[in-house]
């Protein structure tokens, strides 16, 4: 399969967008900028499209899509019913990077849930995304754009590194400016959850819904034998080809400890303006009192360090705040929960 990558500009918006949904109704598969990261968007309707990105990221069969919507509408089409704690959390974070877990409507195929009776919604703020599902008149099932495991993707080249010749079309709508997944909260037990943090915190969920919790799951490796809340917690993620290690201190603890850790292919992955006093070959990924720099920047990273052919990567640890916590969980990950506390 040749894949097509089209720039979305105001003069082909209209082209471009109605070929993308007509791919979609045709039950393809089309690779579209959010303002978290690139999705994999197929109809949410359909058993084979749905499969079929499956396929192309070669993800796991128990673990469940995303379901992206336009407008209420289509939310209360999906779901058994929009609660009023989904209302308020709509109201304050719609259209955004917020995604609400709630029990399901018949209309969702199996294949996006993986046989769960919930199901994850999300209404994007992106203009290609929210075009793109008016446009295709369904609701679009979409994961993140990466081979599964891998880094996600931020960019549209980011996009056609994992699945050039596995997709027909990638809307190219630029960077993500968020950089992060959404924030997903379960609206399904006796407490609003927090399964996966983005940069919507804990802190902002709690103006809303003040009994909301965060999964002690978000931070930590399951134990054997332990059930996640969310599928997509006990799965590889973000992982580049080198062995990540996360060194929590200050610079100059930093410094003492990768001193003996020096070779080929070890890269320090630190903050802005940090580099001359690095004595490894390092790399930035966002300003240290910044955590929307590191969010927007982080799998850029991860990714270039691939291409470098890094083999070891020492990462400068995010601040533990609430409001790094989306940044932190990716990292940890990447770092198959490797962290070294100076
Ligand atoms: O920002 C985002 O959320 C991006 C963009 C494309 O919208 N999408 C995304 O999708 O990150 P994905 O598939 O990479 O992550 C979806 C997460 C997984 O951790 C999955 O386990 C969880 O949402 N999830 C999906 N349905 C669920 C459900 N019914 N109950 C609990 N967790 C669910
Ligand atoms: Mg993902």
């Amino acid at each position: 399969m040749k894949t097509e990558m089209i720039k979305v500009a105001a003069e082909n918006f209209d082209k471009s967008l109605g070929k993308a949904a007509e791919l979609i109704r045709a039950g393809k598969v089309v690779g579209m900028p959010t303002e978290t990261v690139y999705g994999l968007a197929a109809d949410a309707c359909s058993d084979s499209a749905v499969k079929a990105i499956f396929v192309a990221k070669g993800r796991p069969q128990d673990n469940p899509l995303i379901v992206h919507i336009c407008d209420y509408v289509m939310m209360t089409e999906i779901v058994e019913r929009v609660t009023d704690a989904a209302k308020e959390l709509g109201r304050a974070f719609w259209p955004g990077p917020l995604t609400i877990v709630l029990p399901k409507s018949p209309l969702i195929c199996g294949t996006v849930t993986c046989g769960l009776d919930t199901v994850a919604v999300r209404m994007p703020s992106h203009p290609v995304a929210a075009e793109l599902i008016r446009r295709s008149g369904v609701p679009l099932a979409a994961p993140s754009a990466n081979i599964s495991g891998k880094p996600s993707t931020t960019t549209a080249q980011h996009v056609l590194d994992d699945m050039d010749g596995k997709i027909s079309l990638i809307l190219d709508g630029g960077a993500c400016e968020i950089g992060i997944e959404s924030t997903v909260v379960s609206l399904t037990g006796d407490k609003p959850l927090i399964l996966r943090p983005g940069i919507i915190s804990l802190g902002d969920v709690r103006r809303v819904l003040p009994n909301a919790e965060m999964s002690p799951h978000a931070m930590h490796m399951l134990a054997d034998g332990e059930r996640a809340e969310s599928p997509g917690m006990k799965h590889t993620h973000y992982s580049p080809n080198a062995q990540v290690t996360i060194v929590d201190g200050t610079l100059a603890q930093f410094n003492e400890y990768t001193k003996s850790k020096r070779c080929n292919g070890a890269f320090a992955m630190c903050f802005d303006g940090e580099q001359d006093e690095i004595d490894m070959p390092s790399v930035s990924y966002g300003e240290k009192a910044d955590v929307h720099s590191q969010a927007r920047r982080l799998f850029a990273t991860l990714r270039a360090l691939d291409k470098m052919d890094a083999s070891y990567v020492y990462a400068r640890a995010p601040s533990s705040d609430d409001a790094a916590a989306g940044v932190l969980n990716r990292l940890i990950r990447a770092a198959g929960f490797t962290l070294i506390k100076l």
